[in-house]
């Protein structure tokens, strides 16, 4: 009698054991990496659907904040399928060259270029240990990317290496609105709805969409977070809220030596 092949469970999938605390896990980056190699076809479908469109605009507030100039270069970190790439490719002017960086080889591997002229390099790396040189970029972004780090201090400072003096950082991320009756109504969406759907749309079976808010709710506070900022060499530092709250763009300009800009 030959057995019955045994029903094996996605070793990475997120469980209630594991999101208690998922920024803190040993093995954070490896289910974040495993998590978006099985996202990666609908990624961008489940983001249009949940954020009802309104996650270009984020990218086009993002892209305008970075104040391109035709001569810069545009590093993305975490660039996923390139969404913020063919951002800034849209830019008037565009930048001269485009690096996306991620870890992710199936995302890398689905993103769309064909319409971008502006000149574009993607590397499969950690955000952690950037394969670029010291003070090489005018422009870093990270859009819905930070909260992944495994060691969120070691991809800021190396955001910080790689910025030229007076480069401009700016980094997109969820976020809990402050506000009590819009923070409920939020809450409700995020936690209650948008995992339904995600998982629908993607037929997702690691956890992606309750990973979500698990690690938007559990991400560390604002002032922290532009401490670390400060800390990997950037100042000027100017924050951005929108989608009632629920969104954040922190601005910042890398340091030039003297600690001045
Ligand atoms: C939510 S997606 C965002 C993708 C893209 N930035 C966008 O806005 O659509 C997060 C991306 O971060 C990547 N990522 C997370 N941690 C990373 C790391 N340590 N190094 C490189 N990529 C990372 C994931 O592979 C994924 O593609």
């Amino acid at each position: 009698m030959t057995e019955a092949p045994k029903k094996t469970s996605t070793p990475t999938r997120w469980t209630k054991e594991t999101l208690r605390d998922p920024h803190h896990r040993a093995d954070k980056a490896r289910r974040v990496e495993a998590m978006f190699d099985a996202i990666a076809p609908t990624y961008e479908r489940v983001n249009t659907v949940v954020s009802f469109g309104r996650d270009a605009a984020w990218r086009h507030v993002t892209v305008a904040a970075g104040d391109v100039r035709e001569t810069d270069v545009v590093l993305d970190v975490a660039c996923g399928t390139g969404d913020m790439l063919r951002t800034f490719a849209a830019a008037q002017p565009p930048p001269a060259r485009l690096i996306g960086v991620d870890f992710s080889a199936r995302m890398l591997a689905l993103g769309q270029y064909d319409d971008v002229a502006t000149p574009i390099h993607l590397l499969r790396a950690d955000a952690q240990r950037l394969p670029l040189a010291d003070e090489s970029v005018d422009i870093i972004s990270c859009a819905f990317g930070v909260r992944n780090f495994q060691n969120l201090q070691a991809g800021l400072d190396e955001m910080g290496r790689v910025a030229r003096p007076g480069g401009r950082v700016l980094i997109l991320e969820f976020s809990t609105p402050s506000n009590p009756l819009i923070g409920w109504a939020h809450r409700l969406y995020v936690q209650r709805v948008l995992p339904v759907l995600g998982t629908l749309i993607s037929r997702d079976k690691t956890g992606a969409y309750k990973y979500l808010p698990r690690s938007v709710a559990t991400f560390e506070s604002r002032d922290t977070f532009l401490r670390r900022l400060n800390d990997a060499g950037f100042s000027n530092i100017t924050v951005r809220s929108m989608n009632l709250g629920g969104v954040i763009l922190y601005r910042g300009e890398k340091r030039r030596s003297g600690g001045t800009l």
